[in-house]
């Protein structure tokens, strides 16, 4: 038998290294490094799986059947817009994300749309827990099979036996395959594990979706390892204590990973919201100083959002204390100097908390101004006009400058009631409805919005 080396592989990246150390020389990530087991028989599993396949031949691109790649529509109408139409037969689907986000649930739903025979594979819980939980979704569906195993070996049997339309492996961090050795979840298990699914996926034209669990102490391998073996990823996000659970494509072979899907978490499992600017203005108060609604667009979708501002004089002399919330630090720090310098609003001595409402982040320069009114609007204690729509980056220099898309996003402000709307005065001319206010600088949108009298 070959002899065993040890390599430290980064749980982050896969990388392989040959001598232990803080940070992967790869990817950059500090304390991702953990020791495994190098196998050199470790191919042997993966040339089992080739032998299966027949040798492929070359082909006139142009003899191709185009029909073949075309994707098949899942039911679930948020997942296919973020998949840009639906998943396409022979695909692998890595769908990553924290523990508790809701992976599972969206998936058992998925299947239980998903017209054709169904099989799930669950690594992590028993088939009674599964059933469970599908009769609380619903999800009770005549052709939609259930395998409760861990071993590889098993899972393939199963798919031999139940030749499923659509296979799901929850999660690709549970399941190993002995012939590799290493414990499931090590690096050397899910990309060798991963790699079978994608050759059983291309061979038999199977769509495939795996889970990935994302962690943070990268005690599993993540699903980075895997984002060059697959198709398609895509990213389940949410803060815990909201409802809310985004999704978004972070590679995408077949479309645009622009696309963000939207759902809710309920009693009933994940519904999508169609209508997401109207939920996120939902609990929104009238006549409150340091609110104010920005247009933003995640992807191509345009959605309102409230910003929030709360500022509060500090008595001491420490470093007064900065929070921002689905807010960059950075930007909002930057954002304090430019209303200090440029509108001679201080902050110096203040508390400054900053929020977007509903776990969503504005992550776009788009929401520069809006913030700054926010910031201004609490620190007077001037509350905004509530028909009122801002938007804009601000610059360095208090200058106000443009930013992609405003038809649309003004087009959305003006379909959820908002009349007016302060904007870049370098914006082309628009025609939406909303009565539109051009600034060329913070000190003349703030003179707009009525949070100074002298612009
Ligand atoms: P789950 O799908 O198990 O998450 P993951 O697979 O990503 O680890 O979802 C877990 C959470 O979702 C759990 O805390 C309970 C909640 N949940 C609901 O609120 N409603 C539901 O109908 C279901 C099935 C789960
Ligand atoms: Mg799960």
């Amino acid at each position: 038998m070959a002899k065993l080396r040890t390599v430290f592989n980064c749980t982050e990246c896969g990388a392989p290294h040959y001598k232990w150390g803080g940070k992967c020389d790869s990817c950059g990530a500090w304390n991702s490094l953990v020791e495994e087991l190098e196998n050199p028989d470790q191919d042997a599993s993966l040339a089992a799986g080739m032998a299966l396949i027949p040798a492929g031949e070359a082909q006139l691109i142009g003899t191709l059947d185009p029909s073949l790649g075309i994707p098949q529509l899942t039911g679930i109408d948020e997942l296919d817009r973020v998949l840009g139409g639906g998943l396409v037969p022979g695909s692998v689907t890595l769908l990553g994300g924290e523990p508790g986000i809701g992976k599972s649930t969206l998936l058992l739903q998925l299947l239980a749309a998903w017209p054709q025979r169904t099989l799930y594979v669950t690594a992590e819980e028993s088939a009674q827990q599964v059933r469970l939980r599908a009769e609380r979704l619903g999800a009770l569906k005549d052709d939609l099979w259930l395998l409760s195993e861990m071993s590889m070996v098993n899972i393939f049997k199963a798919i031999d036996r139940v030749k499923p339309q659509l296979l799901v492996i929850d999660s690709i961090q549970a399941v190993a395959d002995p012939q590799l050795g290493s414990a499931p979840g090590s690096v050397v298990q899910v990309r060798g594990c991963a790699h079978r699914f994608v050759q059983e996926a291309k061979y038999r034209n199977l769509p495939t979706i795996l889970v990935g669990h994302v962690t943070k102490e990268g005690g599993l391998a993540g699903p980075r390892v895997l984002e060059h073996v697959v198709d398609t990823v895509l990213s389940f996000e949410g803060e815990r204590h909201h409802a809310l659970r985004l999704m978004r494509a972070v590679k995408h072979r077949f479309g645009s990973t622009n696309e963000l899907g939207l759902f809710e978490m309920t009693e009933h499992g994940l519904k999508g919201v169609p209508d997401a600017s109207k939920m996120f203005l939902a609990d929104r108060r009238s006549g409150v100083a340091g609110s104010v609604v920005v247009p933003t667009l995640e992807g191509q979708r345009p959605l309102l959002v409230e910003v929030q501002a709360l500022t509060n004089p500090t008595g001491n002399n420490v470093p007064p204390r900065r929070s921002a919330q689905g807010l960059d630090p950075g930007r909002l720090a930057m954002l304090l100097a430019v209303l200090e310098r440029r509108a001679h609003i201080s902050f110096a001595s203040h508390e400054v908390y900053a929020s977007v409402v509903g776990g969503v982040r504005l992550a776009e320069p788009g929401g520069d101004l809006g913030l700054c009114m926010a910031l201004v609007s609490a620190t007077t204690n001037n509350p905004i006009a509530e028909d009122l729509v801002v938007c804009g980056e601000v610059g360095l220099g208090g200058e106000i400058r443009q930013v992609g898309q405003m038809s649309r996003r003004l087009a959305e402000a003006a379909r959820l009631g908002f009349t007016r709307a302060i904007i870049p005065a370098s914006s082309e001319s628009i025609h939406n409805g909303l009565r539109l206010q051009g600034a060329n600088t913070l000190n003349e949108a703030l003179s707009l919005a009525n949070l100074r009298t002298t612009p």
